[in-house]
């Protein structure tokens, strides 16, 4: 057996249980191999996958290393680095996709015929959405719509969220994923793929979806990517059923990361109170150290939408870890909340490509990520611990009115890139007070090094501005922290956290 099949079959049994005999990874291997050489051939991985390995009598037992978070070999975030600089469907994903379309209609991926219905279903599909209706996925060529137009955006995106949580610390060498309103498993997919690429760390992957269309997607797609990335990640059986009607029994508890994605405004009858009751019952499946993803598109009416659940979850208990920092230690009132990050944009699939043909790439090409997320954990862990030490001289931003026309100082979260331009650049950033948006300012006529002094840092940094002009939008009933030639700005470096950009792997 090679190397790489004992590293596979080592992840499996890790996945499977806490603690196993290095002789029962020898019989899993279906080899005789001395103890003693198998030891040495599974050492040097035992750090990536967060294991140890310590003699019992004449055998030795594996079990996991306590505590720690996940880390990542330097090769590994080269490799996802390198990744997200390029980011695309990976070719094996595209493949299982094309043979899946393959067996449902029994003809080409690429028939005329089948590239014509999954253009219709894709048309009536976004006609719905920005009809605030209810999409269906009970037939076949809604989701195989699914597969081709929204799946590859959403399975990067979720990449880049993984990553995001392996990055703060948050992710286990081992853990169990819950996934509620699966789809086709594009969630598991992107971990899947992630991990693969990475090549460290495993997962036990649970997904509840209600429709059997895309259960039938799911099947044929999520355990063979397993399988092709070296079975890293276990896939239980899907749960088919409705996420508002699970009994306890129902799901697996301890859980390290639950995720919602692009779900919760599919429960369009719900309103946010009832939205963000269902998330923190279904938290109770959570393991003390979990952590809650919850990823909506970016929006207007479905971001917003969104911070407010998220708020009505912290209501309910739950810590927003991030990107939010609540600074003054005050609830934010998130009616008028609209941030979400922005990504470089994916390569179309080959499928994208070949419905879109010469003439109709806006409507068929889907690549731009933009999405707004949260984390949120059950401990009281947040990304940044900063507070606003009692007795600063800064103005929180809900009391901006008082200071029209003035200069002050602020500090707040940088909560998005450059919503302007090259010339005049906006970003909004916000300190957890203000009902109104708040937006810094680069003015097109600012020169010096102020002009790119926000450039560079990460979303949800926190940033000092000494000497900001505060104007008030009366158009968009907002205020800007204008930046001027004498204006300090200085990111916050946080103890115990990140600052300035930085994030841990
Ligand atoms: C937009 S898709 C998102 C799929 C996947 N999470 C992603 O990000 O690509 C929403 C999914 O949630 C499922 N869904 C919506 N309401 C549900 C419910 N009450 N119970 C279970 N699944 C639900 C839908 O069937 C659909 O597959």
């Amino acid at each position: 057996m090679s190397e790489r099949d004992t590293v596979a079959a080592l992840k499996r049994l890790a996945g499977a249980k806490p603690e196993f005999r290095l002789s029962e990874l020898e019989k899993d291997m279906g080899e005789e191999e001395s103890l003693e050489r198998l030891a040495g051939e599974i050492r040097p991985h035992l750090d990536d996958l967060g294991l140890t390995l310590r003699p019992a009598g004449d055998d030795y037992v594996i079990g996991r290393r306590p505590g720690g978070a996940l880390t990542v070999g330097a090769a590994g975030r080269e490799r996802q680095l390198a990744f997200f600089e390029r980011p695309e469907v990976p070719d094996y994903i595209q493949r299982l996709v094309e043979s899946y379309i393959e067996k449902k209609t029994a003809k080409p991926w690429d028939d005329p015929v089948v590239l014509d219905r999954m253009a219709n279903a894709i048309l009536a599909q976004k006609s719905r959405y920005w009809k605030e209706q209810r999409v269906s996925y009970r037939k076949a060529y809604p989701v195989l719509g699914y597969l081709a137009y929204h799946a590859p955006v959403y399975l990067v995106q979720f990449e880049h969220i993984f990553w995001q949580v392996i990055s703060r610390g948050l992710a286990k060498p081992h853990m169990r994923i819950l996934d509620l309103g699966t789809g086709p498993g594009v969630v598991p997919l992107a971990v899947i793929d992630l991990l693969g690429r990475i090549g460290s760390g495993s997962a036990e992957v649970y997904a509840v979806e209600r429709s059997e269309e895309h259960l039938e997607a799911y099947n044929a797609l999520v355990p063979a990517a397993a399988g092709a990335q070296g079975n890293a990640v276990q896939v239980h059986k899907p749960i088919r059923g409705d996420i508002e009607a699970l009994a306890a029994g129902d799901l697996p508890d301890r859980i390290d990361l639950m995720v919602f994605s692009n779900v919760l405004n599919e429960l369009r009858h719900l309103d946010i109170d009832r939205r963000a009751d269902l998330v923190a019952g279904l938290a109770e499946r959570l393991a003390p150290d979990g952590t809650i993803v919850v990823v909506e598109p970016a929006d207007l009416a479905n971001s917003t939408a969104m911070r407010r659940t998220v708020r009505a979850i912290a209501d309910r208990g739950l810590a927003v870890h991030s990107p939010c920092s609540f600074i003054w230690g005050t609830a934010c009132n998130p009616e008028r909340c609209w941030t979400f990050e922005q990504k470089s944009n994916i390569r179309p699939t080959r499928l994208m490509e070949r419905l879109a043909g010469e003439t109709n790439a806006y409507r068929f090409i889907n690549v731009d990520i933009k999405y707004s997320s949260a984390l949120l954990r059950k401990d009281a862990k947040t990304q940044h611990t900063y507070r606003v030490p009692p007795g600063a001289k800064f103005a929180r931003l809900s009391h901006l009115r008082r200071h029209r026309d003035k200069k002050i100082n602020v500090v707040a979260a940088l909560m998005s890139g450059n919503l302007g331009n090259s010339r005049t650049k906006v970003y909004k950033v916000c300190d957890g007070t203000p009902a109104n948006p708040v937006y810094a300012v680069i003015p097109a006529t600012l020169r010096g090094t102020n002009r790119d002094a926000l450039e560079g840092l990460a979303y949800g940094d926190i940033v000092r501005f000494y000497g900001a002009l505060v104007r008030f939008n009366r158009d968009h009933d907002a205020y800007n922290l204008v930046v001027l030639p004498g204006t300090r700005i200085e990111p916050v470096g946080c103890p115990g956290g990140e600052g300035g950009g930085m994030e841990r792997v």
